[in-house]
């Protein structure tokens, strides 16, 4: 049966001694064992050839080619990229980041444990631990500011299993001190998983900061094309098997082969468009916090941003993301005719896209809103993403949608 490692071309480097710009080009690339086509592929099967006794078969096995829902060639290529990326052991590829993130809750979680959750995380996150996994499966979950450790110190109980928390949180801008974290995890025989969507490597590695799993929705800056959506856990092999055998192959919220493949090529040029993405929105937050027509801005690379300090030691000067949060001077109408003034960045939800993307998020309503800054509350917000344009049409856009606004 053919595996992925057996048409692995034997001189190739080992994606971990590459540098990463390196690793972004060549890492779970395979050359084609039938054609020799240079770049991997896209397989499009849903099973592969048996072996002649298929009888001795793991139908959990998700290493071994034979059915597309457990594992695919494009899938196991993807995959090895990421874990090589991450410098993780080993990692899981599915179908969007809350299919990514739910495995890690299903699989390490049951009936009666205990779940320290940041008090701002992506929406489905806040509505599983908030909603869903308590009131379906009897887990518990204490939603706590994870700026403050004292107070995830003191959340943690004796069935506490888990800490979860966003490197940057959706959509506030908070930073969570992921080594302080891990620690506290790891006192009380609990694991962390983080959500690093809005930082990915090289600017941040969680692992190397002890998280037990790192998380990112593919759909935003790895793939980074906005076309393709997935989702991916990277963490110890033997954590990742299990997470494999029973969230993958048994929930089956598996990525199509289509969609890693697009996702592997929109992560070769990773590094290039991460420089771009963060040195755009440093210049756009800037701009918007020196105009008086804003209300406010919350982006970790202002000096004002409450986690400024440690953003600039934990992302290693790599820059501060490229999301922020600003409002603004008025109400929630005088949002909506700012970004109708727009003619550069869309109005659409996502973000790490190729294109900025702005979204007039509501004053209340969302799940944990409540948990937002005051400003938040006072103002709404409005989510932008920069994209990959030149920063001054992206500040020129903004400044004449203001002059409109307010004409
Ligand atoms: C931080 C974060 N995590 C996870 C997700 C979910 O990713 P997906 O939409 O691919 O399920 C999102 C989506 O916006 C996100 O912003």
């Amino acid at each position: 049966m053919a595996t992925m490692n057996s048409q692995q071309r034997p001189d190739k480097a080992e994606p971990a001694s590459l540098s990463f710009a390196s690793q972004a080009v060549h890492a779970g690339n395979v050359i084609d064992a039938t054609t020799g086509a240079i770049r991997t592929p896209i397989v499009m099967a849903n099973s592969y050839q048996l072996p002649d006794d298929s009888s001795a078969l793991d139908w959990s096995d998700s290493q071994t080619l034979f059915y597309t829902r457990n594992s695919g060639h494009n899938q196991l290529c993807l995959e090895r990229k990421l874990a090589a990326m991450e410098r993780g052991e080993d990692a899981a590829v599915f179908s969007t980041g809350v299919a990514a993130l739910h495995s890690i809750f299903f699989t390490f979680l049951k009936s009666g444990d205990h779940v320290v959750v940041s008090d701002v995380t992506y929406e489905a996150v806040w509505r599983l631990f908030g909603e869903l996994l308590p009131q379906r499966y009897g887990i518990e979950a204490t939603f706590v500011d994870i700026s403050d450790l004292a107070a995830v110190r003191d959340a943690v109980r004796p069935n506490t299993k888990l800490i979860h928390a966003e490197t940057i949180a959706n959509p506030t801008t908070k930073v969570a001190d992921v080594q302080a974290l891990a620690k506290i995890a790891h006192d009380a025989g609990a694991m962390l998983s983080i959500d690093a969507t809005f930082t990915p490597p090289p600017m941040f590695r969680g692992l190397e900061h002890d998280a037990d799993f790192v998380v990112h929705a593919l759909t935003k800056y790895i793939n980074g094309h906005g076309d393709a959506m997935g989702g991916a856990v990277i963490g110890r092999a033997e954590l990742i098997r299990r997470l494999k055998a029973d969230a993958l192959v048994d929930v089956g919220g598996s990525i199509s082969p289509f969609n890693a493949w697009l996702i592997m090529r929109g992560s070769v040029t990773l590094p290039l468009r991460l420089a771009q993405h963060v040195s755009g929105a440093q210049r756009v937050a800037e701009f918007l916090d020196e105009d008086p027509r804003i209300a406010f801005v919350a982006f970790p690379g202002l000096a004002s941003h409450p986690q400024h300090t440690l953003a600039s030691r934990q992302f290693g000067g790599m820059g501060y993301g490229a999301v922020m949060a600003f409002a603004v001077q008025g109400e929630p109408e005088i949002q909506n005719r700012f970004v109708a003034n727009l003619r550069v960045i869309t109005s659409a939800v996502s973000l790490g896209h190729d294109e900025s993307l702005i979204v007039h998020v509501g004053k209340a309503g969302r799940g944990g809103s409540e948990c937002y800054p005051d400003e938040f509350r006072e103002y709404g917000h409005l989510r932008l993403s920069i994209g990959l344009e030149d920063p001054t049409d992206l500040v020129a856009d903004i400044k004449a949608a203001l002059d409109e606004t307010f004409a």
